[in-house]
């Protein structure tokens, strides 16, 4: 059995076999053909965040391969009342097929995939969004951009960055981050993804100068500056973060024809222009449809992996 919880733990493959997965999946479902793979199953979805794509996904995803998906939100089950994670973990996999978690510290993910019978996958946590760069990648593939990528990372440190790391340790391309100084990736993160980017090649470059990371590229995403949980803290960030929004002038300096993404939800004027956003829109919606078809194909490919 496995569990899903950042890409770390997969090969290059087996992140290829679950996109061409739900590529197949995604080909079968505009002609009508409706997968039922998981019938009869059952997935719980613990969201401890607000979600609009991470839950409508999963839960539509599941309802289509034949079954049902349960949104448990923190305020409503005893976990957000102190009931701990490892009894939650050994109830909830007792009676559902599957977990999804969306939460705080990647710890507590960890710890729920150590107790649980069934296999877990990470809707988010503070470190990693792994679902994502599985939507992300298969719309690169889609557009014919899968091919020699070197993509641009500007913003905030962030999951979505570690994510992007991960996934260019594993398939072996350039990745540039620019961020403010002191809001670079989690180091330890960084030294894993450098480790396994010996290994394939990758290139992951860390920077401050957000022209710098964008020359040449091209694939160019960005993130919102002020991630759930940091609230308290986005006065100050909009303030530091001046000069890496993303827009015309920073894009052109991207190849002739680089794509843009973005995983949404996208603040305009701060991490992307209105006018940037709005002339990469259908690749962003896209992406963001992706999210579907992505997890779909991990969805079967879990299922199929515990025998
Ligand atoms: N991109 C993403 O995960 O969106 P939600 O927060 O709406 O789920
Ligand atoms: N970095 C963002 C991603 C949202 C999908 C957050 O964690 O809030």
């Amino acid at each position: 059995m496995r569990h899903f919880l950042t890409l770390k733990d997969f090969t290059k493959e087996e992140i290829l076999e679950i996109i061409e997965t739900g590529l197949l999946i995604k080909k079968n479902l505009k002609a009508k053909i409706y997968n039922q793979e998981l019938k009869n199953q059952t997935l719980a979805m613990i969201f401890e965040k607000s979600s609009t794509r991470t839950r409508v996904s999963f839960e539509t995803g599941m309802f289509q391969l034949g079954g049902h998906a349960l949104f448990l939100s923190n305020r409503d089950i005893h976990l957000g009342r102190g009931e701990p994670v490892k009894d939650t973990a050994r109830v909830i996999s007792g009676m559902c097929d599957m977990v999804m978690i969306r939460t705080f510290e990647h710890s507590m993910i960890e710890e729920f995939a150590r107790c649980s019978k069934v296999p877990v996958i990470n809707g988010l946590t503070d470190s990693y969004h792994p679902v994502q760069l599985l939507a992300d990648y298969m719309t690169l593939v889609e557009y014919g951009m899968d091919k020699n990528i070197v993509a641009a990372y500007v913003g905030d440190g962030n999951n979505m960055t570690h994510s992007w790391m991960m996934l260019a340790a594993k398939l072996g391309f350039e990745l540039r981050v620019a961020t403010p100084k002191g809001y670079e990736p989690d180091s330890k993160i960084l030294q894993e993804a450098l480790a396994i980017a010996k290994e394939s090649g990758a290139i992951i470059k860390l920077m401050n100068d957000p022209k710098e990371a964008v020359a040449g590229v091209s694939v160019v995403t960005t993130d919102t500056w002020v991630s759930m949980g940091q609230e308290s803290e986005k006065e100050e960030r909009i303030k530091t973060f001046k000069g890496f929004m993303v827009d015309d002038e920073m894009m052109s300096l991207a190849q002739e024809g680089a794509k843009f993404l973005h995983c949404l939800p996208a603040y305009r004027g701060l991490e992307v222009s209105e006018e940037l956003f709005e002339k990469h829109s259908d690749i962003v919606f896209k992406e963001a449809e992706n999210r579907l078809h992505a997890q779909k194909g991990l969805m079967v490919w879990l299922d199929k992996k515990r025998g």
